[in-house]
């Protein structure tokens, strides 16, 4: 396989998105030739969360739409019948997220990822979606040129799933330090919404309506959970039935309760986040995973760091690369591209140390 000129095919099916993408790399610069994403919202946003047996329904649906959106852009066949039409696939390797995440869901993603690799006889990596959003980070065309990590690094992951602090000795070098003891951020803001009636996904639609606050006198009367202890995890759903509690009773304003939470979320993430740098005395901190997209995350991150009496290097990827895609399987299949296993199965619990 030449090292210099290399087209990686990434599907990631772990939740209710069904992403395919096309990535190219060429001496050391990530290109997304192809980021397609099929979101399921409106079909979970009358539950308020995700349904995986409806997930799975409509990956096996859009699975081949948006495989066909992708072969256009190659400049292949685009019948419909194309998994049944062996023609030429002018890609490397194929890759699939195998986990963490809903297996029903991730089986469909690995399904149609091995019936690909199969017809088209290419080789097959399996990816870890958390290792994904961190490494998402490294798609370059971001930064105008090849993106480089300094390390050590602490990762922030937090995503509808997942809450991590993960320590990054190098590519494929980690160890977790700190994660949720119960709901992960994006599920608090995903449940928090829900009660607020606002709708799903809960991170935009508290975001936006928190924005209106500004201007207006902050009460900060939600408490930051876990923030005093001294360990690098983090809970959330006390948060969440703080909010449930002053709904209850009545008398609050929606406005500042998005606000309120949106903050609470942020001054832990940050908290526990720059603690776990300084304890390591690490490089970098990178952040990946779909609440990574919050606005007042990234500017508050950004300008605490600056703000600190010690330089850190401060990664985030664009807003789409931290939502769920598969331009981010694609970039870190690209790492293991050596690491070519049969039998891959969905591992609904896979950790990533
Ligand atoms: O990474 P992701 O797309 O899927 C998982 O792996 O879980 O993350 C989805 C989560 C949802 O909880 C959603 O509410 C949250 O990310 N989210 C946001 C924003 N965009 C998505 N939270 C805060 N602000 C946003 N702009
Ligand atoms: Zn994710």
């Amino acid at each position: 396989m030449a090292s210099q000129n290399i087209k990686i095919l990434g599907i990631d099916t772990s939740c209710d998105d069904t992403a395919i993408a096309l990535l190219e790399v060429k001496n050391s610069n990530f290109k997304i030739i192809s980021n397609t994403v099929s979101s399921q919202v409106k079909i979970h946003a009358k539950y308020g969360g995700v349904y995986p047996f409806l997930a799975k329904r409509e990956h096996q649906k859009n699975l081949p739409v948006v495989f066909e959106k992708v072969l256009r852009i190659l400049g292949g066949p685009t019948s419909r019948k194309i998994l049944r039409e062996v023609g030429p696939l002018k890609i490397d390797f194929v890759t699939v997220t195998v986990g963490p995440g809903l297996e029903p869901c991730l089986w469909q993603g690995i399904n149609f990822a091995k019936e690909i690799a199969k017809k088209y006889k290419k080789s097959l990596i399996s990816v870890n979606h958390i290792e994904a959003h961190i490494l998402a980070n490294f798609i370059s065309e971001h930064y105008g040129g090849p993106a480089s990590i300094v390390f050590p690094a602490v990762a922030l992951v937090v995503s509808g799933g997942h809450t991590q602090l993960v320590l990054m000795k190098a590519i494929g070098k980690y160890k977790l330090i700190g994660e949720t003891r119960d709901d992960a951020a994006g599920e608090c803001l995903d449940k928090v919404a829900r009660i607020l009636g606002l709708g799903y996904p809960g991170g935009p639609a508290i975001a936006a309506t928190a924005a209106k606050m500004v201007g207006r006198r902050v009460s900060d009367q939600l408490p930051r959970p876990m923030i005093r202890q001294k360990n690098y995890d983090f809970s959330f759903s006390g948060l969440k039935t703080a909010v449930l509690y002053k709904v209850k009773k009545g008398n609050y304003d929606k406005i500042e309760m998005c606000y309120e939470v949106q903050q609470a979320i942020i001054d832990v993430l940050m908290h526990k986040t720059i603690k776990a740098a300084r304890d390591f005395g690490v490089k970098s901190i990178i952040l990946g995973g779909g609440v990574a997209a919050n606005e007042e995350l990234r500017k508050q991150f950004d300008y605490k760091l600056k703000t600190l009496n010690y330089k850190l290097n401060f990664l985030v990827p664009p807003k789409n690369l931290c939502t769920d895609n598969a331009a981010m399987v694609a970039a870190t299949a690209y790492f293991h591209r050596k690491d070519v296993r049969k039998n891959i199965k969905a591992e609904a619990n896979l950790r990533i140390s």
